[in-house]
């Protein structure tokens, strides 16, 4: 079979082991890295790579691309954000600078709240708009596919709308969108005397309503002081999961408090943040398979130091990936390249860990395995290129963008 197109003299080939399961602990630290390879593509698919000759994927249509021995990794995966959203919280940088806590701004009717405000003001269209170019930076920065929650809204209109926004950007954007339901991200001003009854909003109309019309595939909850309690969260995943929708949970962000377990019993997918998870917790992650989204861009931009301890989830046999977390609020940078190089300076992640952890590990957090994820035959041709001359040179030279290119489904873009 002949290739539409082929990449030639690429200086590193990044390709994660791809053993048809996620790489968990020590696995992470394996990779097969291609030194003056190609990639043969063809209907937007991986035809071929390697480093032998690719001569016989040539015909008169092939269209040859030199990379000039740049290196190329499978398109990076952003396995949790919530970019869909209206207005911004720059306010709030003051506040924190002055040492107010991120759970005393939720409290005092800010913070997440503020943005509810916001998120509820914006038509459709603006909404859009805004969301499709914080997309176009995230491309800009290498990422090809994306998860995004839900959770501006907290009421029945606003939810769906931001549900419609993702559904239409993942058909009109060149990156894929994985949207989650995440209307458990706090309790709205007007049920803040009856959080029962807006749990039952949740369960009862919007639940039903984003299942029906298919447009969730996970759902997630913020259990946390103040916010969603361990029975609360718990009540909402299993509902969910009567519709199909796995979990995620927002856990261990600041306090531990019960969120594993509350994982465990869902039977959640994955667990996000985790800046505060015990040992035991650890175990149990593992032994169960939850997948760990840590997401250290967010510790740094609340100004702290209480990192994931992302080796020690290694240490217990964990599945981990490497998430920006992008929203107003706890983490405002859409750069996934900037929490990548804090999971190397601060994590002490090696950069073969991170990339393993942006690309095959964040492909089964968004479910997505089969398709992406890896440099495979027959898998989608999701590529990022970077105008480095090896991968270690990625983090090294931090605070630039090294991505010089993307390419999609086969599509340089
Ligand atoms: O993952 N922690 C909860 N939710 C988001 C922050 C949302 C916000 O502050 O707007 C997070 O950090
Ligand atoms: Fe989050």
């Amino acid at each position: 079979m002949k290739a539409d197109i082929i990449l030639f003299n690429i200086g590193q080939l990044f390709c994660p082991l791809d053993e048809n399961k996620p790489l968990r602990g020590e696995k992470l630290k394996e990779a097969t890295i291609l030194e003056n390879s190609y990639i043969a593509i063809k209907d937007g698919k991986i035809l071929e790579f390697g480093t032998k000759s690719y001569e016989k994927y040539i015909d008169d249509n092939t269209k040859l691309i030199d990379i000039n021995k740049k290196v190329v990794t499978p398109g990076l995966i952003d396995a949790h954000t919530h970019f869909v959203f209206g207005g911004s919280r720059e306010h709030e940088f003051a506040l924190k600078l002055n040492g107010v806590e991120y759970l005393e701004i939720l409290q005092m009717g800010g913070g997440i709240l503020n943005t509810v405000n916001t998120t509820r003001n914006i038509s459709f269209n603006d909404l859009y708009d805004k969301s499709s170019k914080i997309l176009d930076h995230m491309l800009s920065y290498g990422v090809t596919t994306v998860e995004g929650k839900s959770g501006y809204g907290l009421d029945f209109d606003t939810e769906i709308k931001q549900l419609e926004v993702m559904k239409k950007l993942d058909h009109n954007h060149p990156i894929t969108v994985v949207p989650t339901f995440m209307a458990a991200h706090a309790i709205p001003p007007e049920f803040k005397e009856n959080r029962k009854e807006y749990i039952d909003l949740i369960i009862n109309e919007m639940l039903p309503f984003v299942a029906d019309n298919k447009l969730a595939r996970y759902q997630d909850v913020f259990l946390e002081s103040g916010v969603f309690t361990k029975e609360e969260s718990l009540q909402i995943l299993l509902a969910g999961n009567q519709y199909g929708l796995k979990a995620r949970v927002h856990a261990d962000e600041v306090k531990s408090l019960g969120g594993i377990d509350a994982a465990i019993e869902a039977d959640a997918i994955s667990c996000e943040h985790l800046m505060a998870t015990t040992d035991e917790d650890m175990y149990k992650m593992s032994k169960k398979g939850i997948i760990a989204n840590l997401l250290p861009a967010t510790t740094f931009s609340l100004m702290k130091d209480t990192y994931a301890r992302a080796k020690d989830f290694l240490k217990y046999d964990n599945i981990i990936t490497i998430c920006s977390d992008f929203n107003p609020g706890s983490c405002p940078s859409e750069n996934l390249q900037m929490a990548m190089f804090l999971a190397v300076y601060k994590m002490k992640l090696t950069p073969i860990q991170v990339l393993n952890a942006v690309t095959i590990n964040a492909s089964y957090s968004v479910g997505l395995q089969d398709s992406i994820g890896s440099i495979k035959v027959g898998k989608q041709a999701d590529l990022t290129i970077f105008d480095v001359p090896n991968i270690d040179y990625i983090f090294y030279n931090f605070g630039v963008n090294n991505v010089c290119g993307v390419m999609k489904n086969g599509k340089m873009v």
